[in-house]
């Protein structure tokens, strides 16, 4: 942990995302941007302040649901917009303080470590092909001048392609008593934190730029911008799992979600998502498999297999377009086509193609029980609460209604009946067999 302190500026309306949801709560890997933010901030702080003001009560309860120990301020956002607005009635606790935007949603801790310079500003600065977003940074004879805004950039600014990254380590001193110099003579009429830089240089204070590379970077301001980091994000995830021993086929069209845990040697197919918290072990989930919120061990399911959360399977074979939903399977095999919602199932017992779990009577749900080495026929309906017990036999097509005894055989199917002839005496034809 470094003595310094944390601002993460999150206040901004993010007009550029087109969006009723603030910016920072956009997700990338299935949680909101500004939960990346905060989570590398504070592997490296213990005062780590966040700036809101748009929506401020929903950003800040969602966050609440991920971390404790953090600030929230308020902007003065009406007498002081702006990001120089954002980091004005802060006291840092430390003697140095970083100011990470909540649009970062790539930054890592390792990164941040790199801005343990002495100096009175350490800003980060991206080298790109195309700087479109940022803001400029004008270098004269070596040494940074300024920073000017895109809305502010002459045309000749607006082609240099050294931007300002957006992040900055001050010296907590100059930043206090800069802050209230700071004026709004801009285009858009804010207090640009930027404009710092410049009264250092102005004041002959030390400034180190460091480069720093937009895979770690990158600022999201749009719903494309969103979807590039995201791509970075999950190659992350993804690079981090196949090192660890996992196979992936065609790992550019998998999914896995911030959360998921993956153990062993587990094999993910083309077109795998993996959502919330999963846990795989040693399992292998085949093709176009939708897994949320649920733990496999030494399983295998899909191609085309949906298991929705509180679903856990052990040593269970789930087919072709199963759903499960809250399923305790325990050795059991699901082949084919069937919906197990709401039951616990136990070794040894088959679940046959087009089995339902009828757990839902539009007003209460309802458990299924089943024992060990059942064997459902075809084209079973559990309606539920139903208890099953070991070493039944349920034949093809039959509604289970009522609990099941060890050892019984249970069929519902209407009696057989076969009448020669009857579809011409319907349709009133005449038979064309002679
Ligand atoms: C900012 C920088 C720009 C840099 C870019 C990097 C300024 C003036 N410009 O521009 O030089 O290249 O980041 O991504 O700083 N925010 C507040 N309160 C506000 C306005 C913004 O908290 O009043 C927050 C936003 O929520 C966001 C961050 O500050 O998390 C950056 O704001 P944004 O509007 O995205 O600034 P950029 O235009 O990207
Ligand atoms: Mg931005």
């Amino acid at each position: 942990m470094s003595n310094k302190s944390i601002i993460i500026l999150a206040a901004g309306a993010g007009t550029r995302m087109k969006s009723t949801t603030p910016k920072v709560l956009h997700k990338i890997s299935g949680k909101p941007m500004l939960y990346y933010s905060i989570k590398e901030a504070l592997r490296i702080s213990d005062d780590v302040t966040v700036v809101l003001y748009h929506q401020a009560q929903r950003v800040q309860e969602e966050m609440e649901k991920y971390f404790t120990t953090i600030n929230f301020v308020i902007q003065d956002h009406e007498n002081y917009p702006g990001t120089g607005g954002a980091v004005m009635n802060i006291t840092p606790k430390y003697e140095q303080t970083l100011v990470l935007n909540g649009d970062m949603p790539l930054i890592q801790a390792v990164e941040l470590e790199k801005f343990d310079i002495d100096a009175t500003i350490v800003m980060s600065v991206l080298q790109l092909e195309d700087a479109n977003g940022y803001g400029r940074v004008v270098i004269e004879n070596d040494s940074v001048q300024k920073i000017v805004e895109q809305k502010d950039a002459s045309e000749d600014e607006l082609k240099i392609t050294t931007a300002n990254a957006g992040i900055y380590q001050f010296d907590t001193k100059f930043l206090l008593e800069s802050l209230p110099k700071l004026s709004n003579d801009n285009a858009q009429k804010e207090y640009y934190i930027t404009d710092l830089i410049e009264m250092a240089i102005l004041q002959k204070k030390v400034l180190k730029p460091i480069i720093v590379s937009e895979e770690n970077f990158k600022g999201v301001n749009s719903k494309i911008e969103l979807a590039d980091a995201e791509v970075i994000h999950q190659n992350r995830i993804k690079k981090a799992f196949m090192a660890q021993g996992v196979i992936m086929r065609l790992p550019d069209t998998i999914y896995i979600e911030e959360g998921v845990q993956i153990e062993g040697e587990s094999i993910l197919e083309n077109g795998v998502t993996l959502l919330g918290n999963s846990k795989i072990v040693n399992s292998h989930i085949k093709t176009n498999t939708v897994i949320e919120d649920s733990i496999l061990v030494d399983s295998d399911a899909g191609p085309m297999a949906r298991i929705r959360p509180g679903s856990e399977l052990d040593s269970t074979h789930i087919g072709n377009f199963v759903e499960t939903k809250k399923a305790k399977l325990n050795g059991v095999k699901a082949g084919h086509l069937a919906y197990l919602g709401d039951c616990e199932i136990d070794e040894g017992t088959n679940i046959g193609c087009g089995t339902i779990t009828c757990n839902y009577d539009g007003i209460n749900k309802y458990k299924t029980i089943i024992g060990k080495n059942v064997f459902v026929g075809s084209d079973t309906q559990f309606v539920a609460p139903i208890t099953v017990e070991d070493d039944v036999l349920i034949g093809a097509g039959s509604t289970v209604t009522s609990d099941l005894k060890k050892g019984q055989l249970y069929t519902t199917r209407a009696k057989k009946r076969v009448v020669e002839g009857y579809f011409y005496k319907h349709f009133n034809q005449e038979s064309q067999e002679k």
